[in-house]
Formats: C-alpha cells, structure tokens, sequence
C-alpha cells in the first residue's frame, strides 16, 4: 500500500485542530487551538462565535501542524476536512479552506464524517503502539458532547462501514456533564470538571433513578434523502440511552435542597478565577455539592458502561472502543476496564488528546477514502446532520 501523508482539519464544534498523519499509523503533528475561553462566560458554545474563532485560527493552525511535522503545502499527499456532524457555520470554515487548499494545490480532497474520525483515533493509536493483532467484529461507543452513538464497525475491501445499534434519545452524556456542572456553578465545559471533583464526593449519596426510555426519539436522525433512514432500520436489537432525565433529577435536588444561593456564590467566586484549579473548585464546593456530582458522574458512568456491555455481549464482538470527548473520564476508563475484563472483552480508548475533538482522527479515517480513490468533489457541502454508517 502507497504511504500517504494526509494533512487532517477539523473544525466541527469549538476546536480548529489540524494534523498531519501518516498512512493511518503514525501521527506526525497534532495541533488544536481550543476555544474554551470564548464560550466559557456563555456556558456553552455559542456557534456564531464558534465561526468566528475558527475564521481566526484556522491559517495559523493548518500552517502549525505542517511546520511540526516537518511539511509543506506542497509536500503532502492529500488534504482531509470534516464534512458533519457539527455545526454548519463551523465545518464551513474548515470545508471552504480545505477546497482552497486542494484546489490550489492540485491535491486530493477527502471528506471525513466526524463520528467515523473518533472511531479512528483508536485505530491509529493502535497500530502506532504495534498493535496490529484487534480482533474484529468491533463495537464502538461514541461519547461526546453532541453524540453518544454505538456502532458495530467492520473493515471491507473498499473501506469502513457502521452500523449504528443505539444512540441518545435526548441530551448526549457529554451535554449532560455540561448542563450539570453549568446548573451547578462549576463553568464550562463541565465533564473535565465534574471528572476532577467527583473523587472528592460519595457517588452512592444521591440516588437516581436509571433512565427511562419511554418516548419517541425526539431527534429526527434522518436526513431529507430515503436512503438515510437506513440508521433507524437495523435488524439487530437497539441499545439506547437517554441522558435529560438525569439533568431534571439534578435540577429537582437542588431546588429540594435549596441549593440556589450557595450555586450562586460559586458562580461569581470561579468567574472571577482566570483559570482554577482544583483546590479553587473545592475551596467553593459544599459536600452535599461534591456528593451530588459524584453520584451524577457514577450514574451516567453505569449506564454507559452498562449499556455498552449488553449490547457487545448481545452481537458477540470481540472488542470495545470507546472513544469521543467523555472517553477522557477517569471513572469511566476504570469501570469499563474492570467490567471489560470480567466480560472477557479487550477495551480499548485513544490516549486522551485524541479522545477529544481533533484533526488526526480526521488525517486517520481519510486513508483508506485515499487507497479507495474515494475523493470529495469540489461542491461538497457541510452535513449539520451527516449520519454515519
Ligand atoms: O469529542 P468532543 O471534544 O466534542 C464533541 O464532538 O462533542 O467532546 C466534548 C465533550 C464535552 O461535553 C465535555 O464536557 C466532555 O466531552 N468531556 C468530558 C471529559 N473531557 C471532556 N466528560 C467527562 N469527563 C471528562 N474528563
Ligand atoms: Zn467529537
């Protein structure tokens, strides 16, 4: 197989991260400009905001990434953009100067789904630790703050195909952390947060009640085309989560508890911290507060790793990814890794800056696209809601 430098670009949410990465297998530079600071006083990301961040980093990360890895515009192979899911003024930013770039250039141009590049970064750290040997068939658990997707993955002659067997009926696990640690006073983004604090706490204090699934999928994940619909319509049995509830349950506990005015106190103590710390954070959290969050974190970590397991034990795999910006929790890793083992399933995360947004995992997924031949045409467009299978 042709080795194959691919400069990555990323910039579906509120991270522009560009890459340079080597036949799927080796990373070579691995730049991300983060936009925290931008979106912290709102909570959340604010997507006019997020474009324009991504307008004023996107030139000085590309040219970055292809300085460290020691590139040129002209020495690279092919370039590589996130084409969805995301936020469509944000991938335009990342799609319009990958089309520039590549029509420049007179370089091929790959079109990556987003959800596909988290799978990947498992892959490619893989195979850069020599680890050539996992055993297929995969199931793959996509956790961030826009998704929590399981998908069984298959290698084929041509490429990668997906097929998705579960996914949030509401709020991702990722959202949840967020929304939680904002409810709290504790900033944004929240799961970071939460995974630092919740040692501190007692997760069995609160006790939540396990999701309900009882309503219709209240996200419409079918695009305007009939063949889309294809995620909706699997033969295998489906394994969803719902992550609202939990929000509400914290919501209802600190009204019962009459927790306002303390949150309040929080929230004017840490916005005046440029950049806490852990000891800022304790310094301004009650203990009912440290129990409360502790239970939150140890409530989403059992049903995902619950879930998950049912569903590899349920299609027989033989091995887990978990991947995506919540793969990064601690308490996760450890009760996957200890539940994995005694279910007999080799887990496996990316290292923890490849579990969150950025550009390798885009490089990496863009490979076997490259071999295939499987180049983007020039009018492409952003996919907001770009189903993957
Ligand atoms: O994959 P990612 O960077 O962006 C999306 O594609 O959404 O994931 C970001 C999400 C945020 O919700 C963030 O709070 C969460 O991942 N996250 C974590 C941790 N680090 C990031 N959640 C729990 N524990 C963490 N250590
Ligand atoms: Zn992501």
């Amino acid at each position: 197989m042709p080795d194959a430098y691919i400069l990555g670009i990323e910039s579906s949410c509120d991270e522009t991260a560009a890459a340079v990465v080597r036949s799927s297998e080796q990373l070579i530079s691995n730049v991300v400009a983060s936009q925290i600071a931008t979106h912290q006083p709102f909570g959340g990301v604010v997507p006019e905001l997020a474009s324009r961040e991504h307008l004023r980093a996107i030139v000085p990360v590309v040219r970055q990434a292809l300085a460290e890895a020691n590139q040129t515009y002209d020495s690279v192979d092919a370039i590589a953009v996130t084409q969805g899911p995301g936020l469509a003024g944000a991938l335009l930013v990342g799609i319009s100067y990958a089309k520039a770039l590549a029509f420049a250039l007179d370089k091929p141009l790959l079109a990556v789904n987003h959800l596909e590049g988290h799978i990947h970064a498992v892959l490619l750290e893989e195979r850069q630790k020599g680890n050539h040997e996992l055993q297929f068939p995969v199931l793959a658990l996509v956790v961030s703050g826009g998704h929590t997707h399981l998908y069984l993955a298959a290698q084929k002659s041509e490429g990668w195909t997906y097929e998705n067997i579960g996914h949030t009926r509401d709020d991702a696990a990722g959202e949840a952390f967020d929304k939680v640690a904002k409810l709290l006073g504790l900033g944004y983004p929240g799961g970071p947060i939460i995974d630092r604090l919740a040692p501190h706490g007692d997760p069995s204090a609160v006790k939540f009640p396990p999701a309900q699934i009882k309503h219709r999928d209240r996200r419409d994940h079918r695009g305007k085309d009939p063949s889309e619909y294809k995620e909706v319509e699997t033969d295998q049995p489906r394994f969803d989560f719902s992550y609202s509830g939990i929000k509400t349950a914290v919501l209802r506990y600190v009204e019962v508890h009459e927790m306002q005015a303390s949150i309040e106190i929080r929230r004017k103590a840490l916005a005046k911290i440029p950049k806490p710390k852990l000891e800022d954070y304790l310094a301004n959290c009650d203990r009912r507060t440290l129990d409360l969050v502790a239970s939150f974190q140890r409530t989403i970590v059992e049903d995902l790793v619950g879930k998950t397991l049912a569903a590899a034990r349920a299609c027989d795999v033989a091995s887990l990814f978990v991947t995506g910006g919540v793969a990064a929790n601690n308490e996760l890793r450890a009760t996957f890794e200890r539940q994995g083992a005694q279910d007999g399933v080799p887990v496996y995360f990316p290292s923890r800056p490849l579990s969150t947004d950025n550009a390798a995992m885009i490089a990496a997924a863009a490979y076997p696209k490259f071999l295939a031949k499987d180049f983007a045409a020039m009018d492409f467009s952003a996919e907001a809601g770009l189903v993957l299978r």
